[in-house]
Parts: structure tokens; C-alpha cells; sequence
């Protein structure tokens, strides 16, 4: 499929299948393609939990506001964390980056203090998730981005030490009646004109 169908056809599901499941080898190439997810000097700031146990779904239902049912039904959740800890980062990219990037860190991110830092963390883990709802769609897998959750409960129920969960996003097929998808509710959009420019 081209990018361009890909970008038309996945949609932000609002009803899953509960009978439909993502099988252990999508999952698997999901792992890889998540392991992947470019960052800013590859700092890679972040943890992906995927849960498809339903009891831990449903517990997390009970902190996920009107997402609730998606949990419950959908197949598998992923859960977009931070790194937390800021000093503990610093020391570890020693071991992972190159020096050009660790010195990019140190002088530039480093001295614009904690705030600015862990935004920067977030960013890239924003970036991410833009990455994996395509991947998914290109597979044929239907998502939903979820900002409407309990974060410091997801942490908590994941003992997620370290990290802070910013954003989860559900996976899974969609109910053949969901009333959001495009065929039903065709995407609305800023006009082209207005958001784009060639110049
Ligand atoms: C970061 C982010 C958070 C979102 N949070 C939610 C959410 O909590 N629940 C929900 O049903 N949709 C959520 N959405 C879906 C958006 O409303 C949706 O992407 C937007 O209306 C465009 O529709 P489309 O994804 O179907 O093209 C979120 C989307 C993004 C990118």
C-alpha cells in the first residue's frame, strides 16, 4: 500500500471487535518496529509497555476515563513512556551514544535545566507514537491514541520506576459497525492551503 493510502485509510478507532486478537507474530514485528523509533541524537529516551493480559487491561481501564471500554474490548495496549530520572540518563548515554551526541547533550540540552529536558524527553516520545499508529496502519491494524489516561495510575499499575507514562495507544480490529471509521465518518481536516505551503 502507498503511504499516501495508509495516511487516508487509519483512523482513530472508537469500537473494537473484543473477539479479534493481534497475533504473537505481529506483536513480534510491533516489538521491532517500536525498538527502531527514531529520536533526537538517538537518545532514545523511552519505555514501551505492550499489555494484552486482560485483567491488566481492565485495571487500566479503571483509569482511563471515556477510553475505558476501548481496553476492554481492543486487543493489546502499548504505553508511551519518559525516562523520569534525568541523572540517571545522563550517566547511561556515556555508554550509549557517541561523544558528538553526548557533548550535543551536555551543552546544549544540559544547561536549559530540568524542565526543558524532560520536554525534550517527551518530544521524542511523541514522535514515536506519530511513527507507530502509521506502522500499524500499515499492517492493518487499527489504533486509537489515548492522552485521556491516569498517568501516575498507569505508572503505578505497571510499576513503571523511572519512567512516566505519557500517552498509551490501543491496538487491535475494529468493530464492523464502529461509526468512525472513514467509510462512516470521512476525515476532517484543516484546508490543505491553510497548513501547507510550498514556497
Ligand atoms: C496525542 C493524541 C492523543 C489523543 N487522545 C485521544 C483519546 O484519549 N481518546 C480518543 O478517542 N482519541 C484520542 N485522540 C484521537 C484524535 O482525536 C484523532 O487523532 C483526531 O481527531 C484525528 O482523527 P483520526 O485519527 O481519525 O484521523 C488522540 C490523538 C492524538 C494524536
Amino acid at each position: 500500500m502507498e503511504f499516501i493510502d495508509i495516511a487516508k485509510s487509519r483512523y482513530t478507532t472508537k469500537k473494537y471487535d473484543p473477539s479479534k486478537k493481534v497475533s504473537d507474530s505481529d506483536i513480534q514485528k510491533l516489538k521491532e518496529i517500536l525498538q527502531l523509533s527514531p529520536s533526537s541524537i538517538n537518545s532514545q529516551p523511552w519505555k514501551f509497555t505492550i499489555v494484552g493480559n486482560q485483567e491488566l487491561k481492565e485495571k487500566l481501564a479503571e483509569a482511563s476515563y471515556f477510553n475505558a471500554p476501548k481496553l476492554i474490548e481492543g486487543s493489546h495496549v502499548v504505553v508511551f513512556s519518559a525516562i523520569d530520572d534525568v541523572e540517571k540518563f545522563e550517566k547511561d548515554i556515556n555508554d550509549y551514544l557517541p561523544e558528538g551526541a553526548v557533548g550535543y547533550f551536555n551543552n546544549f540540552l544540559k544547561p536549559q535545566g530540568e524542565e526543558k529536558i524532560k520536554n525534550w524527553f517527551s518530544d521524542q516520545v511523541y514522535l514515536s507514537i506519530g511513527y507507530f499508529l502509521s506502522a500499524v496502519g500499515s499492517m492493518g491494524i487499527d489504533s486509537t491514541p489515548m492522552e485521556g489516561i491516569e498517568q501516575d495510575k498507569y505508572k503505578e499499575i505497571l510499576g513503571l520506576e523511572g519512567y512516566q507514562p505519557l500517552v498509551a495507544v490501543m491496538i487491535g480490529y475494529r468493530d464492523a459497525e464502529d461509526g468512525n471509521q472513514p467509510s462512516k465518518n470521512p476525515k476532517s481536516r484543516l484546508n490543505l492551503k491553510e497548513v501547507v505551503e510550498v514556497i
